[in-house]
């Protein structure tokens, strides 16, 4: 399986990090790469009891001999970057293996500007971003008037570049937002302070991921956010700003769609949300409270609450759908442990009319209400099971259950946050 992506399959934090990591360590995968995003992913791996998180660089980097590479597609903030890298090397790991595209579009800090004052702006309907400049970057970047990785490396485009780049901005930010313009020597000095530390990670990273399919060597595909966040497929405008779906892979790596072997979905055994958004199985009760207690349901990047409900198939379908995908990881199952009965959302009610599929419009996908169905629950702790068989029959059952209603098979199931808390899926 020399290309394989892994993605989320609902709204982000299903265990993308941990599926990433599992994969890498265990099918001697090559190089890890991002493809989408920025640092406003959360991903936590933990192994032997030890937690991390990574952001904006992929997991992989915690493998020993693996190559982490951010792709063209990755919004890269340099003091992101080198915060992250600063502290993951503080703590013993190994960060020389890390390859950046030179046309990944940076972020600078008017985009965070940008990003918090435009939801001060939009006041209750915000989106509610993580505040990161993801959004005011990626708006650049379509604009055509975006800062990339090379142009750091030439102080007069550079400059050029900045210089247009902040031409309307400075207006909007002074005589709309009420804010002071920014200074485009402040932006050109801030930029370039990490020029010299850049330069020797930037590659042509399309070719250098080529080349290695061409040898044989395994390509991972680390998905961040998630197909509900999708710019295009996700729940518009409550999204991010970049293709979080398999097609986003070949845009922002610059690998062609006839190179992807597997696509693996990541979904959790219910669901959660962060920031702001229609999610027709929220749960408001003492459920919602359960699950996010159980689950530690806290992002990993913003620290807020993420709101909890139970699993939703027409998510997962659509999933499978838009993403083609081949297989799902399923996370969490151990977090459903004593609950009665488990509701699972089969289809919408959407206005009275049922609906099996996604509805087509956000003004209907606003008014789906979920049709549950109620599947035997268990009570058995079953983080430390090691093997399908070993697990409650209604957690087998549970697992089955969702197989059928998703429409693509599950190959692994999480019973915990560690490595080795995983099981195979008989087929
Ligand atoms: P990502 O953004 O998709 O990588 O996911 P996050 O790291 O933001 O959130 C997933 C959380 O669930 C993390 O705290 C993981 O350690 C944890 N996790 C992953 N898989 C499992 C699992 O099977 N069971 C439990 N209890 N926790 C898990
Ligand atoms: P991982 O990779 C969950 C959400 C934000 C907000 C919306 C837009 O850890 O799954 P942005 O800052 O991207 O403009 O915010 O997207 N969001 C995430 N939610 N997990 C993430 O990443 C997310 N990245 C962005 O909460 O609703
Ligand atoms: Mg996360």
């Amino acid at each position: 399986m020399p290309a394989i992506v892994v993605l989320g399959a609902q709204w982000g934090d299903e265990g993308k990090g941990k599926a990433t990591d599992l994969l890498a360590t265990t099918d001697q995968i090559d190089y890890v790469v991002r493809t989408s995003g920025g640092h406003n992913a959360g991903h936590t791996i933990v192994v032997d009891g030890e937690k991390f998180a990574t952001h904006l660089l992929p997991s992989g980097i915690l493998t020993p001999g693996c190559t982490a590479v951010i792709g063209n597609g990755v919004v890269v903030s340099p003091e992101a970057l080198f915060r992250e890298l600063d502290a993951l090397a503080a703590r013993g790991v190994d960060v020389t293996r890390l390859v950046v595209s030179a046309n990944a579009h940076v972020i600078a800090s008017y985009h965070q500007t940008i990003d918090k004052v435009t939801e001060r702006f939009l006041g209750k309907n915000k989106v509610g971003t993580t505040g990161r400049g993801i959004g005011p970057t990626y708006a650049d970047k379509v604009a055509r008037v975006g800062i990339r990785v090379a142009d750091l490396f030439d102080e007069k485009i550079l400059h050029a570049k900045v210089e247009g780049s902040l031409d309307v901005k400075n207006q909007l930010l002074a005589k709309v937002y009420n804010r002071r313009a920014v200074d485009v020597d402040a932006v050109v000095d801030e930029l370039l302070a990490y020029a010299d530390r850049l330069r020797p990670l930037v590659a042509d990273t399309s070719l250098l991921l080529n080349q290695a399919l061409d040898r044989g060597q395994t390509v991972l595909f680390e998905g961040a956010q998630a197909t509900m966040l999708d710019v295009d497929h996700g729940t518009y405008p409550f999204v991010t700003s970049s293709n979080a779906v398999a097609g986003g892979v070949c845009t922002g790596a610059g690998v062609g769609p006839t190179r992807i072997d597997r696509v693996i979905g990541v979904i959790k055994a219910y669901t959660t949300r962060v920031g702001s958004g229609p999610f027709p199985t929220e749960l408001f009760d003492s459920d919602g409270e359960k699950l996010w207690k159980i689950g530690g349901e806290v992002g990993v990047s913003t620290g807020r609450d993420r709101r909890c409900g139970w699993y939703d198939a027409v998510i997962a379908r659509y999933a499978s759908r838009v993403n083609g995908l081949t297989d799902l990881f399923l996370t969490k199952l151990d977090v459903l442990s004593s609950w009665e009965k488990v509701p699972v959302c089969v289809a919408y009610d959407v206005d009275g009319v049922r609906h099996d599929e996604m509805p087509m419009t956000q003004t209907g996908f606003h008014h789906a209400t979920p049709v549950y169905e109620h599947l035997d629950g268990w009570w058995e702790d079953i983080s430390g099971c090691r093997a399908f068989e070993a697990l409650p029959a209604n957690a087998q059952a549970y697992v089955r259950a969702l197989e059928e209603m998703s429409g693509t098979p599950i190959w692994g199931v999480g019973v915990g946050p560690g490595r080795e808390q995983i099981l195979s899926v008989p087929h």
